[in-house]
């Protein structure tokens, strides 16, 4: 048996089956994880819903359908390897039942997909049951509500999993477009050279979402824009964007040195950020009629590295804006104009991934237009260019590389505790301190205040949609 094989994950017990994580995303990554025969062992879906085996296989396939398509072979398959337990967290015999469903396994994998004030009672009663033994742990987002409280949930899960065995879900990092920045980076040479304060202007990360906030109103209201996406999903993007190379691709090389960066993000205050909620959030279900919880932040962040000192980092988000688009865009000084003296307030050089709905990589700079003058006009590089549909044969879904990484001990696209509390170190203060809140109608690009934090760029580098 090589150590790889031996590594694996030999049962998958996953707690919140009858849950809506289970029903949009598990369920189709582990129908894809049968299909690529990555997942053969014993599979046990665990909820309190008064369920039996029969309603979750029910559930799995409405999921599968809805999300990707049922695959007629690797259905069958998956609903031959999965088991239900029907049971209390807080009860004894739920976990009996448990280890009575994974059999002789030996190094089971428990994935958490519950809301986190469960986890200390779950987290307990698979110590106590001698289900953690030599067990992994996958934890869904947010850690935390702040620093303070992502320290205690951290101590909780350590109380029972060494660091090594906890596998924290940021979907983001399962995102092929995503890990295209990293590779990007540092698999070519002409970029090392530029991407510094020197040659950097400003680097503007936008995520835009088009819908509200989706029959979540009550975790969103809870929970607000700059915990939901922000503090994980684009701090993990800031950091692939600004971090030093990584001595090598193993997990701890690349998680070093994202701790690294980001503990040298300046800390945010409020005369760094422009919050704001979209008109109607109040009429949302779950929604309080007085909530003064943000729909949309934007931030001016910096970076006091060596490389980054001085250069803002724009980071902005929303729902209920004008379109559903990801975008990092790192812009480069203008070259200077004493050749060609054109008007044009930007020359057009930069460097721009998009990240969703479509993945691209492109270039952006200048060339001649034909005729006398020596006058030009922005074009654009295209590196690369996928829709949705492109490259699916081979393109992994984020939670089907994600569950497939964490069931082989891989835990590079994994956010680690250090990189989380550095996150939370970086947005704590606006969290906890007052800060105006302007209103915006739904589908535009948020308050025009915000336009304030972006004047000494030109404005914001909105991403145009094709
Ligand atoms: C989730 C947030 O983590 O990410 C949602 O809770 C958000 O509010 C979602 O819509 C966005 O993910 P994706 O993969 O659709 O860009």
């Amino acid at each position: 048996m090589t150590s790889e094989a031996s590594n694996r994950s030999d049962a998958l017990v996953f707690f919140g089956a009858t849950g809506d994580l289970a029903y949009k995303k598990i369920f189709p990554a582990l129908q894809s994880l049968v299909r690529r025969g990555k997942l053969t062992c014993p599979i046990v879906g665990v909820a309190k819903s008064g369920w039996g085996l029969s309603q979750l296989v029910d559930r799995a396939k409405a999921s599968v359908t809805e999300y990707g398509g049922l695959d007629a072979e690797a259905f069958p398959k998956m609903i031959s390897q999965l088991r239900y337990v029907d049971g209390d967290y807080a009860e004894k015999s739920t976990f009996d039942q448990v280890r009575a469903h994974i059999g002789d396994a030996q190094r089971p994998i428990h994935y958490l997909a519950i809301p986190p004030s469960m986890f200390p009672t779950v987290a307990q009663q698979l110590n106590a049951s001698g289900l953690a033994n030599n067990a992994r742990v996958i934890v869904e987002k947010p850690f935390g509500r702040d620093l303070a409280s992502a320290r205690e949930l951290n101590a909780t899960l350590h109380g029972v999993f060494p660091e090594e065995s906890i596998f924290r879900i940021d979907h983001y990092l399962g995102k092929e477009a995503v890990q295209n920045i990293l590779y990007f980076r540092f698999a070519n040479a002409f970029l090392e050279p530029i991407l510094n304060r020197h040659y950097v202007e400003n680097v503007q990360i936008t995520m835009a979402e088009s819908f509200g906030v989706k029959g979540r109103g009550k975790f969103y209201d809870e929970t607000g824009v700059i915990r939901d996406v922000i503090q994980n999903h684009l701090l993990q993007i800031v950091s692939y964007v600004a971090m030093e190379a990584p001595s090598s691709t193993i997990p701890e090389a690349i998680r070093d040195e994202q701790a690294k960066v980001l503990r040298t993000v300046r800390p945010m205050s409020v005369d760094n950020v422009v919050r704001g909620q979209f008109k109607g959030y109040h009429d949302e279900p779950g929604v309080a009629k007085d909530s003064f919880m943000a729909t949309y932040a934007a931030l001016r962040m910096y970076v006091d590295s060596w490389r980054w000192q001085g250069v803002p980092f724009y980071v902005r988000a929303g729902k209920s804006l004008a379109s559903t688009v990801t975008e990092v865009m790192i812009e480069f000084n203008n070259a200077p104009q004493v050749v060609f003296k054109e008007a044009a307030p930007s020359m057009g050089n930069y460097l721009r991934f998009r990240l969703g709905p479509q993945v691209e990589i492109a270039m952006g700079a200048r060339a001649k237009i034909p005729g006398e003058k020596m006058v030009g006009a922005p074009l654009e590089l295209s590196v690369m260019h996928q829709d949705q549909q492109q490259g699916q044969g081979t393109r992994l879904a984020d939670y089907e590389r994600l569950l497939g990484d964490a069931m082989a001990g891989d835990a590079t696209l994994f956010a680690r505790q250090d990189v989380v509390e550095a996150a939370w170190a970086i947005v704590d203060p606006i969290l906890h301190g007052p800060s105006p809140m302007f209103e915006y109608e739904p589908g535009t690009w948020g308050p025009k205040e915000s336009d304030e934090l972006v004047k000494a760029v030109g404005g914001w580098n909105t991403p145009t949609i094709k």
